[in-house]
Formats: structure tokens, sequence, C-alpha cells
């Protein structure tokens, strides 16, 4: 496994800037690092920007993936101090929103896969409740008559992601880093496994140490011999936002667990008024076109759940690639190639997970030591 010299004042470039590649800079360029993010569009414009905000471990997650639970509990530990720290460094609120998550089941049939959920959640002592479809609407009258059974995941919190992004953008550049936007990375500079820097716009620039953050085009990037090519594939959601109105207004996220069909939604209220409603799954390569199909899955599963929505405003609708490995768990940690760490193929939770990689990624850069936490998620985990 590669490895470098541990010195504070490292000069470290992070390839990508999405809520990660940010995270990580913001924290390594106030431990005194000399930091330069580049990042091939906007940062923070894609996956980060396309996301929800959700702040929930084991929604996506399933109960065998052990050391990726525990890594999203940490994570969300993490998230009040995160908040105030970045709240204070930037100036601005990130929208962090405690009022917790209802988990709902529309039939009789999905009663029981939230039975197993139920389960899981009691397994690993996480806070939660059973409720029947009326108690559900006592806390969120909204809920459709036809709601029978609902867990409230009363630690299951959320943000605002893209005030996230402007948060992390001024508290990265008020720390000192240098932030590259519309600035690809063409090539990393690889000789005799050891990195030495980037090429961008035809120039070669040196550094200690490279932190490859860039979500599903980390693979993309030319220079990367095939042991340190992470196995990284787009993952494309559709996603829409509704504007809610008074009287139709919801407090709490809510999501629901479908046994067949139509697939499983999400709405998340947000400070501003917009209710976030996703997202489709679609294994389509990079392809970023909306679909009648996807838009129309998304509108009818948040209409069964809450009927109310047929009268919102449609604000927006986008789309977004999720960055998902082989086992859709992050590739996080030091590669074969001395100076080159990785912090990528954050799939469905690079929000949720942004906190523990910047601590973890950032005392790897700065000590030269891979935690216990991130080691499970190491790029050689796919050698075999
Ligand atoms: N974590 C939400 C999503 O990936 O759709």
């Amino acid at each position: 496994m590669g490895s470098h010299n541990p010195h504070p004042n490292r000069r470290v470039i992070v390839i990508g800037g999405g809520v990660i590649g940010l995270s990580i800079g913001w924290r390594l360029a106030k431990a005194g690092c000399a930091v330069s993010i580049y990042e091939r569009d906007c940062a923070g414009r894609s996956a980060s920007w396309a996301a929800a905000g959700m702040l929930a471990p084991l929604a996506e997650v399933h109960l065998e993936e052990k050391a990726l639970l525990r890594l999203g509990s940490l994570s969300l530990e993490m998230y009040p101090e995160w908040t105030a720290a970045l709240e204070a460094d930037s100036g601005m609120s990130i929208g962090y929103r405690t009022e917790g998550t209802l988990i709902v089941g529309v039939d009789p049939d999905d009663a029981r896969e939230l039975e197993h959920l139920y389960e899981s959640q009691q397994f690993l002592n996480l806070p939660c409740d059973w409720l029947t479809g009326a108690e559900a609407r006592e806390i969120e009258p909204l809920l459709s008559p036809k709601i029978t059974a609902a867990i409230s995941s009363p630690n299951d919190h959320q943000v605002d992601n893209r005030l996230m992004v402007h948060a992390l953008i001024a508290a990265y550049r008020n720390a000192g880093g240098d932030l590259h936007e519309i600035a690809p990375v063409e090539k990393i500079e690889i000789r005799g496994e050891k990195a030495y820097g980037v090429w961008v716009d035809g120039v070669l620039e040196d550094c200690d140490v490279i932190v490859l953050a860039a979500g599903c085009w980390s693979s993309e990037i030319e220079g990367l011999p095939r042991n340190a090519k992470p196995p990284l594939r787009p993952v494309k959601g559709q996603i829409l936002s509704l504007q809610m109105k008074s009287g139709l207004n919801l407090q709490k996220v809510l999501r629901t667990t479908r046994a067949t069909h139509p697939a499983d939604v999400y709405l998340v209220p947000k400070h501003d008024g917009r209710l976030v409603v996703g997202a489709t799954s679609e294994e389509m390569g990079f392809d970023t076109r909306l679909t009648a199909g996807g838009i129309f899955e998304l509108l009818r599963g948040a209409w069964e759940a809450v009927p109310g929505v047929y009268d919102l405003p449609i604000v927006e609708t986008w789309t977004g690639l999720r960055p998902g490995s082989r086992d859709n768990a992050p590739i996080l940690g030091a590669t074969a190639i001395e100076n080159l760490v990785m912090a990528t193929g954050h799939y469905r939770h690079g929000i949720l997970l942004a906190p523990v990689t910047a601590r973890e990624i950032a005392s790897l850069v700065l000590t030269g030591k891979t935690s216990e936490i991130i080691s499970p998620f190491q790029l050689s985990r796919f050698a075999h």
C-alpha cells in the first residue's frame, strides 16, 4: 500500500469540488495545508446539488453492511457539531432540521416490509416507534387515509444540501483554500508507483498529496493505472421539487416503503417552502435526461402518500448521477500509488458521510495513518 510522509504544511490537490472534496479541503486548509481544489464544472453542482439532504444511515443501506452503517451513524452523530462549525466559518445557515422522519406503508403488504425495517432498527438500537396509520396522521395530518402503518425515526435528520454547498465554498475559501472551477483535471501524473501532481489546461500542478474526490468521474481521469482505478459507475436519479403552501406544509421527512409497485419515494420539506420528491435509480451511464415515466412515478408515489401534493406547483425537475462503486460502498483511503488518496464512491450517502469522510481523510493526509473506521473501505478490497 502506498504511503506518504506526514507533514502539516503539505501541498494538497483535491480533484472534485463536490461536498466531499470541499469538506476535506476545508478541514485541511484549517489545519494549515496549502489546498487547491480542481473542479470540472461549478463547485457542488453535480451530485451534491441534486441530492435531497437526508441524514438517515439505515434508510438506503442493507443490515448486513455493518461497516457502512457504522460509518453513517458516526457521521450522523457528528452533524450538530459539524453544522455549528460550518455555519460559524461561513456565516451561512445550512438548514439543519431535526424534526425526524416518518417511514410509511401505503398498502397492507407494505406493513410487512415496514415490520422488517422496524426489527432492523431495533436490532441496531436505533430510536424508533411503531405507529398505526391513525397515529401517523396525528403527527402528519396530510398523510393519506390509506396509510396503514408507519415508523417514526426521530434521529433521521436533514440539511439543505444546496445551502451546504454555498457554506462549504465560503468556509473553504475563508480558511485560505484555492478553488478552481471549470478546471477539469486532464491527467494525474504518476511515475513509478508515485503521484506527483495533476495536469490542468496543459500545465502540471505539483503537490505532496492528491485526494481523488471526483464522484462518478473519478475513474474517467487519465493516468490512473489499473490497480488505482476506482470501479465506479453513475447511477441516475430523477428528482423534482414542489412549492408547498399554507395548509399543505409538511414538517417531517417522509419515506414510503412499497413492497411492490410503485417504487419508494421520499418527500423532504425545506425551510424555503420547497418539497423535494425523489428519486429514481437508473443504470443509464452518463445520461442525464428526464423522462416522462420517471417524473410520473415520482409524482404517483408522492400523491399516494400525500394526496394534497396534487395541487402543488412544480418548481423544478432535475437529474443527478450518484457515484456507485462495485459494492455500492464508498472508496476511502490510501492506494497502491504513493501520495494518491481516494475519497469517492459515496453513492446515495454523500451528504450524510461528508463530516466523517473529511475528518478521516484529513487525518490520513496529515498523519499518514489509516483509521480503523475507514480501513474496510479502501480500494484494495476490490483487488481480488
Ligand atoms: N440518498 C438519496 C438518493 O440517493 O436518492
